[in-house]
C-alpha cells in the first residue's frame, strides 16, 4: 500500500512507471465507452471514498471514472455532511472508518496539516486531490500530456510558468522539474516568488529552475508555457491588489510568440483573467487534451497506490 500526497516524496522511477501505465492503458481504451472497464479490471470490488472540501470539476470526474474503468466503484462524501466537519468527531475515528468500509481515500482539503493527520490515522492508500501546498495529480497528469504531445521525453523539453510563483500547482510542478529533470522557468512577480524551501530542496537535488521577474525572460525558447489563476482557492489575500500585481504577467498572443514555434499552453482550469481568450482558444492550448487526461492518469495513481502497477 502506498500514499499519493507529494510528487517530492515518489522515486522518479515509480513516478515513470505511473506515467508509463497510463500510456498503455490509455491507448488500449481507444474505441471504449466512457464507463466500459478495462479488460483486466484490476480494481474489481474495490471502493474509492472521495471527499472535497473544496470546489472540484476535473478531480472529482477524473478519479470517479478513474476507479469505475479500473473495476471498482467510487463514492463521494460530502464534507459538510460528516460529524468531522461539525467538530463533533475526531480525524482519528474518521480516518479508522474511512479505512474499514472503503479501499482507498482521496481528499481534497483546505489544510495540509489535516491530509498528514488522516494520513498518521488511515491504513488504506491516502491520495491527495489538492491542497494548500500541492496539486500532484494534476502536475504528473500535465507531465503526461507534455510527452504526449511532444512525444519525447519532458527532460528533454524547456517549461515555463507564468503567474504565482507560490502555489500548490508550481509547487508540485517544481517538484516534478526535479523528479523528471526538466528545465523549469518561473516568471512572477518578485513578491510573490516561489517557497524558498522547496528552490532550496530543488537546489540540493540538481533542480534546473530559473526565476524571473519578467515575462519575456522567463518564457523565451520554452516548449510549453503553463498557467494558473491568480487568486487561488486558498489565498486570503486582498484579491484586488493581488490582481493587480499580476497586471503584467498575463498571457496573451505576443507572450505565447515568444515560445518556440510549436510551443504549447496548458492550464490546469478554472481559469480567470491571467489568459485572454485568444490564447485560452486558440490552437497552441491544448487545456481540453490536458483535463481529460486526468482520468487516464488517476487510474494509474490508484494502481500504484495499491501496489497493482504492471
Ligand atoms: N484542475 C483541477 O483540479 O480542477 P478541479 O478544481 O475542477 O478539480
Ligand atoms: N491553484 C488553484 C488550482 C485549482 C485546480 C487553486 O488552488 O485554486
Amino acid at each position: 500500500m502506498k500514499n499519493f500526497i507529494n510528487i517530492r516524496d515518489i522515486s522518479s522511477k515509480d513516478l515513470k512507471k505511473i506515467i508509463l501505465d497510463a500510456k498503455k492503458r490509455k491507448n488500449k481504451r481507444k474505441k471504449s465507452n466512457v464507463l466500459e472497464l478495462d479488460k483486466d479490471s484490476p480494481l474489481k470490488g474495490k471502493m474509492l471514498i472521495q471527499m472535497f472540501e473544496k470546489s472540484s470539476l476535473r478531480t472529482r470526474l477524473s478519479f470517479y471514472l478513474a476507479i469505475k474503468q479500473l473495476g471498482g466503484s467510487a463514492l463521494t462524501l460530502r464534507s459538510d455532511e460528516l460529524h468531522l466537519s461539525k467538530g463533533s468527531e475526531s480525524i482519528a475515528d474518521t480516518a479508522k472508518i474511512l479505512s474499514t468500509f472503503g479501499n482507498a481515500f482521496m481528499l481534497r482539503t483546505d489544510s495540509d496539516k489535516k491530509l498528514e493527520e488522516f494520513k498518521k490515522h488511515m491504513v488504506i492508500p491516502i491520495i491527495n486531490g489538492l491542497s494548500p501546498s500541492s496539486h500532484p495529480s494534476q502536475v504528473l497528469s500535465d507531465v503526461f500530456t507534455i510527452e504526449e504531445i511532444k512525444k519525447k521525453p519532458i527532460s528533454k523539453l524547456q517549461i515555463c510558468w507564468i503567474g504565482d510563483g507560490n502555489n500548490n500547482v508550481i509547487n508540485s510542478l517544481i517538484e516534478a522539474s526535479v523528479k523528471f529533470s526538466f528545465k523549469l522557468n518561473i516568471g512572477c512577480p518578485k513578491k510573490y516568488a516561489p517557497n524558498k524551501k522547496l528552490i532550496n530542496w530543488s537546489k540540493k537535488n540538481k533542480g534546473k529552475i530559473k526565476i524571473f521577474n519578467d515575462v519575456k525572460q522567463a518564457t523565451i525558447g520554452s516548449d510549453v508555457l503553463f498557467t494558473d489563476k491568480v487568486i487561488s482557492m486558498n489565498d486570503k489575500v486582498n484579491k484586488s491588489k493581488k490582481l493587480k500585481d499580476f497586471n503584467k504577467f498575463k498571457v496573451n498572443s505576443k507572450v505565447m510568440s515568444f515560445l518556440k514555434p510549436n510551443g504549447i499552453f496548458l492550464h490546469c482550469l478554472p481559469r480567470g483573467s491571467e489568459v485572454s481568450n485568444e490564447v485560452f482558444l486558440g490552437k497552441q492550448s491544448k487545456v481540453w487534451q490536458q483535463a481529460l487526461n486526468r482520468v487516464y492518469v488517476q487510474k494509474s495513481i490508484l494502481l500504484y497506490c495499491f501496489g497493482k502497477l504492471r
